[in-house]
């Protein structure tokens, strides 16, 4: 495999490739109001530094977006190209993306999981706990 570097995404000129990419990325990853480039632009306002992108010859091949409201971090959308699966480009994204998020100070973050996502067990495999004792809750604002 060629070699694989990872950036911070930039906008306007990755949207169309980190869509489509998440397009192809499967049932684990849910596409939602929150991915148009108008919210992507907004996300960008706040942590331009925690969207990452994994590239091959100028390729986009993967995707993080990290948040931190100051209390505690989110991660969304880790997704890899799947043909470039299995080589540990995730857990590079994942890293990163751990490290910016621990290096602002943010000491615990949450991810979702879909019911029958076998992506778990990576989470699993880095430490990361499923929390039975909690409901999640969501609103529309
Ligand atoms: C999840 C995903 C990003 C993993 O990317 P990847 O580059 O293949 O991951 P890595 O090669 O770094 O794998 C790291 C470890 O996790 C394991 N792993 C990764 N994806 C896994 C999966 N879907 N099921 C089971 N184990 C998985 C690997 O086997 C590997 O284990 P090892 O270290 O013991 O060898 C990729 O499968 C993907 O894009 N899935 C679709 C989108 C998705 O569901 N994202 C998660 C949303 S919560």
């Amino acid at each position: 495999m060629n070699e694989i570097t990872l950036r911070e995404f930039r906008f306007p000129e990755d949207y169309q490739a980190v869509f489509t990419l998440w397009q192809n990325a499967g049932d684990g990853l849910g596409i939602g109001p929150s991915d148009t480039p108008e919210e992507i632009y907004k996300k960008l306002q706040y942590a331009p530094d925690l969207f990452l992108l994994a590239e091959c010859d100028s390729r986009i091949v993967g995707t993080v977006i990290g948040g931190y409201d100051g209390r505690r971090g989110m991660i969304y959308h880790l997704a890899v190209e799947p043909e470039f699966r299995g080589q540990g480009i995730g857990t590079r994204l994942m890293d990163e993306i751990e490290a910016r998020l621990k290096a602002k100070g943010c000491r615990k973050a949450y991810l979702l999981v879909k019911q029958g996502n076998s992506a778990a067990t990576m989470y699993e495999k880095r430490g990361w706990n499923e929390m039975t004792n909690v409901r999640l809750f969501g609103k529309n604002l």
